[in-house]
């Protein structure tokens, strides 16, 4: 066992947990957006932050969901640097998804009264990597990943067209906290030739866990969110 103290409080840890898993076992709070105790940790949000220090090692701040817990580690999850990072990143978050009820609802727990950024909603998506990680561990097709780099980044399918690959299971549409992916369902388009190329494209695709439905008809199309008039500081001034 791995023995350290969080918030002053001697605990001790299995070997290879990570300090968030430690945190909440011992029951302290920590805010977390692209963390799934199903996928592998990510460390993409920054929102998990808690202050660490082992003497003579000056403190410092860290992500704890990739943060393994080491021995005579000090952590301190609630501390000044800590609540103003939270807050700084939850209020980056909300600036970029502001219409997203879960970084809503993270934000303002942690205390975030306004938005002073506005950034355009077409595209709501936070990087968070979850639709991502669940589409390669769980459902193990790996339809879609991120491409391109920097501002750039995005999900997308490979080469920006349906993927074949995809089972239509949904998961990355359930999954996301911005509701940035959507399943849309083809058959509703009115071209029997783009259908049938579409079917003929994919084959058929079976749910190899919940399913014997031909899911084949249904893909994947990364839509751009839906342009919200309201603006970000009204809406989140209300709470909802
Ligand atoms: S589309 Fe959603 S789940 Fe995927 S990276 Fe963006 S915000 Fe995260
Ligand atoms: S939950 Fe740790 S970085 Fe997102």
């Amino acid at each position: 066992m791995i023995r350290l103290t969080i918030n002053n409080q001697a605990v001790e840890a299995q070997e290879g947990r990570t300090l968030l898993e430690a945190c909440r076992e011992y029951g302290f709070k920590i805010p977390t957006l692209c963390y799934h105790p199903a996928l592998e940790p990510y460390g993409a949000c920054r929102l998990c932050m808690v202050e660490i220090s082992k003497p003579p090692r000056p403190a410092r701040l860290v992500a704890s969901c990739t943060y393994p817990c080491e021995e005579g580690l000090e952590v301190l999850t609630d501390s000044f640097a800590v609540k103003r990072s939270r807050r700084m990143t939850a209020e980056l978050l909300l600036a970029s998804a502001w219409n997203s009820m879960e970084i809503k609802a993270l934000a303002n727990e942690l205390g975030v009264v306004e938005v002073r950024y506005q950034l355009p909603q077409e595209d709501r998506c936070v990087l968070c990597g979850l639709c991502v990680r669940a589409c390669q561990e769980i459902v193990g097709v790996n339809a879609i990943s991120f491409i391109r780099r920097g501002i750039q980044k995005h999900v997308s399918p490979p080469f920006r067209v349906s993927s074949t690959v995809c089972i239509g299971c949904g998961t990355c549409t359930l999954i996301c906290p911005t509701q940035a992916i959507r399943l849309q369902d083809v058959t509703g388009m009115g071209s029997a030739q783009l259908m049938h190329q579409l079917v003929s494209e994919a084959q058929s695709h079976y749910c190899q866990v919940c399913s014997t439905t031909d899911l084949s008809a249904q893909i994947f199309q990364f839509e751009k969110a839906l342009p919200n008039n309201l603006d970000p500081k009204t809406t989140f001034a209300g709470g909802s």
